[in-house]
């Protein structure tokens, strides 16, 4: 005789929780705040650095939370391992997902995008006549379209952190990196060069999800979006 489905196997993608992918790092705090502007509390232990658990339930039964990497938001929303989620503009911009719509801006975790280079070097020759430059950074996709887009091919030196030291170690001439209050670069030696976007962080939501689940997720984009109003209007 068979096995007997389990309930689990039988039960509808419409009545398990939504899954919201929400990044740990430097904006899980900023991203509580506006969880719980809009309602929604995580159990204690999302913001439990020890914990080796990484999916929470919230005070709302239909919705857990994850905590993943920053970059990991885009792509665990964008195969729908996750219905919804919090990361950065320049995540989005540089994986370029057709499959994620972002649509509210949570005007949190505001920086830039920027290249950069040495102060000594910086204006020493006109950008537009280079035809090759080594950039390192972790955005390749960005550092390439942003080169490319003025004819000059970008080599890129990918690295996950600490890309102020690739000039002064002759790893690469130029960076491309997030600049928020300069210090960083000021305390390498560097200055910014350029700006290529201006970057805060977005409520993403995986398209096909919207599509089969309209009125869940619908009812919690509406939750963020009348928490960001409540916010400016008071
Ligand atoms: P990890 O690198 O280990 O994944 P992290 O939190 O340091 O963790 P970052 O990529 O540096 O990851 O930052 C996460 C997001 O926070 C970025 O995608 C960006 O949107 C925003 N951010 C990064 N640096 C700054 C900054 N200096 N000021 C404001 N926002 C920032
Ligand atoms: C980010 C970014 C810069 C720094 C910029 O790094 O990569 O290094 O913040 O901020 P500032 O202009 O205010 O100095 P983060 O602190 O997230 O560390 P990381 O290098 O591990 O990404």
């Amino acid at each position: 005789m068979t096995a007997p489905y389990t309930a689990a196997a039988l039960e509808p993608e419409a009545t398990a929780p939504l899954i919201m992918a929400l990044p740990k790092g430097r904006i899980l705090e900023q991203c509580g705040a506006v969880l719980a502007r809009a309602g929604i509390v995580p159990s204690p232990d999302y913001v439990n650095e020890n914990t080796r658990h990484m999916r929470f339930a919230t005070n709302d039964p239909n919705l857990d939370v994850i905590r993943v990497r920053s970059f990991d938001v885009a792509t665990f929303v964008a195969f729908g391992a996750a219905q919804i989620g919090i990361c950065g503009s320049d995540v989005l911009q540089e994986f370029d997902y057709s499959e994620v719509y972002a649509p509210l801006d949570l005007r949190i975790a505001k920086c830039r995008v920027c290249v950069a280079e040495p102060a000594e070097t910086a204006g020493s020759d006109d950008p537009s006549r280079w035809s090759r430059v080594r950039v390192a950074s972790k955005y390749p996709n960005i550092a390439r379209r942003h080169f490319a887009s003025r004819g000059v091919q970008a080599d890129i030196v990918e690295l996950s952190g600490a890309m102020e030291l690739a000039p002064m170690l002759g790893l690469s001439r130029l960076i491309v990196d997030l600049v928020d209050t300069g210090s960083t670069l000021r305390a390498n030696g560097l200055v910014v060069t350029e700006t290529i976007a201006d970057v805060s962080s977005r409520l993403i939501v995986n398209r096909t999800a919207l599509k089969t689940q309209p009125e869940a997720i619908g009812a919690l984009i509406e939750q963020f979006r009348k928490a960001l109003e409540a916010d400016f209007c008071g």
